[in-house]
């Protein structure tokens, strides 16, 4: 068997990895998780016919095209999500923030680390709903290349799409026959979408503002300066007088901002006003 020959992860080098992971993408993974690096790398350095994780270590820093890295990445994240995960933030847009961020043709939302796309359609689903007269674009990003073709092919099993409301699953997909996956998101709704590979660690590409960012569960696996850095450029990231909705285990309270707090997970940019910053209500 290919694992056979790996020799298990020593030390030395579970923190050559911790290094790379953190300086690459920010992934903290602290003291205790060995045995899950160990796991989660094991079969891509057993498939690569690496002897040790020190030789696939090197392998990563040796290749330049940065598909040994981009691998490695995709293998140590998390990339667990669901359709309408933490519901109440879904309540708070359609009932709060739309409103306060007055009329506009354009709806903009970013969702930054939008894995397989459950958030990024969810998002669409409440928009569609709630202003159906508007323009709504949203954009996913995400590190995982992976992750982001799931998304952009926005094909789930039925277990996938198991309690959401019957009215999204008629108006929002459309069933897929064979192929193993039982529906997909109808053409219209997928073009009011676009995914890019961001790296939240690195200078964001996106330049323009957002009224909306959905960041969610992504900080949560970051060191504190990490997240402190991603927040800020964030905050710097939404237009005055928008949201930023962050996991519900994540909090920005250590994190020193430009932005109040609205509810558990949710942050206000204040609107701009003449002469200086004022308070949004
Ligand atoms: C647990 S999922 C969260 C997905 C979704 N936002 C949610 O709340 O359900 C975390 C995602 O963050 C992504 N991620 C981790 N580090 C990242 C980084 N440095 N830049 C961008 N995305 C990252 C992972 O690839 C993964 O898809």
């Amino acid at each position: 068997m290919e694992t056979e020959t790996l020799r298990p992860l020593a030390a030395r080098e579970f923190a050559e990895i911790r290094t790379l992971a953190r300086r690459a993408f920010g992934l903290d993974l602290k003291p205790g998780k060995e045995e899950l690096v160990a796991a989660r790398l094991r079969r891509l350095a057993s498939s690569a016919g690496c002897r040790s994780y020190q030789e696939f270590y090197r392998r990563v820093l040796e290749d330049a095209t940065g598909e040994a890295l981009a691998a490695m990445i995709d293998a140590l994240a998390t990339n667990h999500t669901a359709f309408l995960r933490e519901p109440d933030h879904f309540d708070f847009l359609r009932h709060t923030a739309i409103q306060a961020l007055g009329p506009r043709r354009d709806l903009e939302v970013w969702s930054a680390a939008c894995s397989t796309g459950e958030e990024v359609w969810t998002l669409a689903f409440v928009l569609n709903d709630a202003v159906p007269s508007r323009r709504i674009r949203i954009t996913g990003t995400d590190i995982s290349r992976k992750a982001l073709a799931v998304a952009e092919r926005a094909a789930y099993t039925a277990e996938r799409c198991a309690g959401l409301p019957a009215a999204w699953l008629s108006r929002y997909f459309a069933r897929e026959d064979g192929a193993g996956q039982a529906y997909r998101i109808r053409p219209e709704i997928r073009a009011q979408a676009a995914f890019f590979r961001q790296n939240l660690v690195e200078p964001f590409a996106l330049r323009r503002r957002f009224p909306l960012i959905f960041c969610r569960n992504a900080m949560i696996y970051f060191d504190a300066e990490t997240q402190q850095r991603v927040a800020a450029s964030l905050a710097a990231a939404l237009e005055p007088g928008g949201y930023l909705f962050v996991g519900h285990a994540e909090s920005l309270t250590r994190c020193s901002l430009s932005l109040e707090y609205v509810r558990p997970a949710v942050y206000r940019k204040p609107l701009k006003r003449e002469g200086g910053w004022s308070r949004s209500s």
